[in-house]
């Protein structure tokens, strides 16, 4: 786990991707979203976007992550609204759920962090046939934009293995089995704004003021690379291969 995951966990920030809360809402309004549904918020963080689909949709939600303090979080927001969400600890990369179990699998700027190909496999396994992926995530505007020693710097600030290109995205899912990549149009709004918004910390007791230089690091390094490393919003539709004529 990177210092900056690390740092995450103990700030407690919701919302911690690109456009937060606001720009989950935006993508969700434009889903057929049903209260018979299940929805699975992967690397849920401290469970914000979970509480906002139980409460606003009523669906049947699973929240995971790999880190614990994140869950804890989590837990205690679900408690105190009365939410009903299943919470699970685990890494993306191997999901312990049975297939076709998930009508949606929300991913908000965490495949970037994993082993993509792997993780992208596991969400393919876990989708209903017709489910869909939704995934915002950190996005090189080009090839060769970054010098190699941003591309150094970034993934060992943030635990990246791959900085991706929209190209490179799309050739991953494919390979995982997904059909039909788009990219969404989320509107002026939230496009080139910087990476991360904050929008809501739920400190640790233990947390160690010194860990703001972090902090400070990750908006120097947005701040470099605004209009390099950016984010797109990713929908894959899972087809079942063995349903296609
Ligand atoms: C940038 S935060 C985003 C959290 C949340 N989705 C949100 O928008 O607030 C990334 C999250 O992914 C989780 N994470 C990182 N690697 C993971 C993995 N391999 N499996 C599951 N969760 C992971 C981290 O613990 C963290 O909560």
């Amino acid at each position: 786990m990177s210092y900056y995951l690390q740092f995450l966990a103990n700030i407690g920030i919701g919302g911690a991707h690109p456009g937060g809360l606001p720009l989950t809402k935006a993508v969700l309004a434009a889903e057929p979203i049903k209260k018979s549904m299940h929805i699975l918020d992967l690397g849920c963080g401290t469970g914000q976007t979970a509480a906002f689909i139980a409460k606003y949709y009523g669906c049947q939600v699973t929240a995971l992550d790999i880190e614990k303090k994140m869950l804890e979080k989590a837990a205690t927001r679900f408690a105190q609204d009365r939410l009903d969400i299943r919470i699970v600890e685990s890494s993306a990369e191997n999901l312990p759920f049975k297939e076709r179990l998930f009508d949606y699998v929300l991913a908000e700027s965490v495949l970037a962090f994993t082993e993509v190909s792997k993780a992208l496999k596991q969400c393919f396994y876990v989708l209903k046939n017709g489910g869909q992926l939704i995934a915002i995530e950190m996005t090189k505007e080009k090839e060769d934009t970054l010098t190699d020693e941003e591309e150094q710097q970034i993934k060992s600030f943030y635990g990246v293995k791959e900085i991706m290109t929209e190209h490179e995205w799309y050739d991953k899912m494919k390979e995982a089995g997904f059909e039909k990549v788009q990219v969404l149009n989320v509107g002026d709004k939230y496009s080139k704004k910087g990476l991360e918004e904050l929008s809501e910390l739920k400190l640790s007791q233990s947390f160690d003021f010194h860990a703001l230089r972090i902090w400070v690091e990750h908006q120097e390094l947005m701040a470099k690379l605004r209009h390099r490393l950016t984010y797109r919003v990713y929908k894959v539709r899972k087809t079942d291969p063995c349903l296609k004529n």
